[in-house]
């Protein structure tokens, strides 16, 4: 049942590997679990699966050069970006796999507006290879966390979180696989929360209507 708080999201994707978390919303969308529609897909990386995918799937796909940038998404890279996003009526960004800092440009272009997806039970291990600090560190579970971003390193209020057993023999593969599994069903479920006016960003904060 569509509700009275609820919007058609129109999703701007933005990722730089090979897309899994991509499939998982483009499908949701298309099997009626998610109310949205994909207007782009942007990639920093040339020739990453996740533009493929997009193509696949009938979304216009662009390859975005973020020199001399290495590790953020800013200067004449990050305008192109919301000039292309806006281009196309974007009205949220959705991180899937995007592998560089966004910076203020974007997030005030989209206040509220910008969402990501880590692999780890926020705040713990932040930044890169999370499974592997997870396993390193000795816990006994991560997960995934969907959170608004800020302008930290995957320090954005958190939407939602799924839990994942670290197992006996767990490598960082295996750890890693079975986190994406939760993600790819954490991804369109924080996206349909948002589409139903269930979630926002107000101030700063996740309000829940
Ligand atoms: C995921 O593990 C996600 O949590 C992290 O980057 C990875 C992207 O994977 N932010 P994919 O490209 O969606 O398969």
């Amino acid at each position: 049942m569509l509700g009275p708080g609820f919007h058609m999201l129109s999703l701007g994707i933005l990722g730089s590997g090979k897309g899994s978390n991509a499939r998982s919303i483009l499908e949701a969308i298309r099997g009626g679990r998610l109310e949205a529609r994909a207007v782009c897909v942007i990639s920093d990386v040339a020739d990453a699966g996740i533009l493929d995918l997009a193509r696949a799937h009938g979304v216009p796909a662009f390859h975005v050069d973020a020199a001399p940038f290495r590790t953020k998404l800013d200067g004449a890279a990050e305008e192109r970006v919301i000039g292309l996003l806006r281009d196309r009526d974007a009205d949220t960004v959705v991180l899937a796999g995007f592998m560089r800092m966004i910076k203020r440009g974007l997030l005030r272009a989209f206040p509220g507006r910008v969402l990501n997806i880590h692999p780890a039970l926020l705040p713990a291990f932040p930044g890169l290879q999370a499974w592997k600090q997870a396993l390193d560190a000795g816990a006994a579970e991560t997960g995934c966390t969907v959170h608004f971003v800020d302008e930290g390193m995957d320090t954005g209020p958190v939407i939602l979180q799924r839990r994942v057993p670290v197992l006996p023999g767990d490598t960082p593969e295996s750890l890693h696989a079975r986190i994406q599994e939760q993600e790819h069903i954490a991804y369109p479920e924080a996206l349909a929360l948002l589409a139903a006016g269930r979630v926002r960003l107000e101030a700063g904060r996740v309000v829940r209507p």
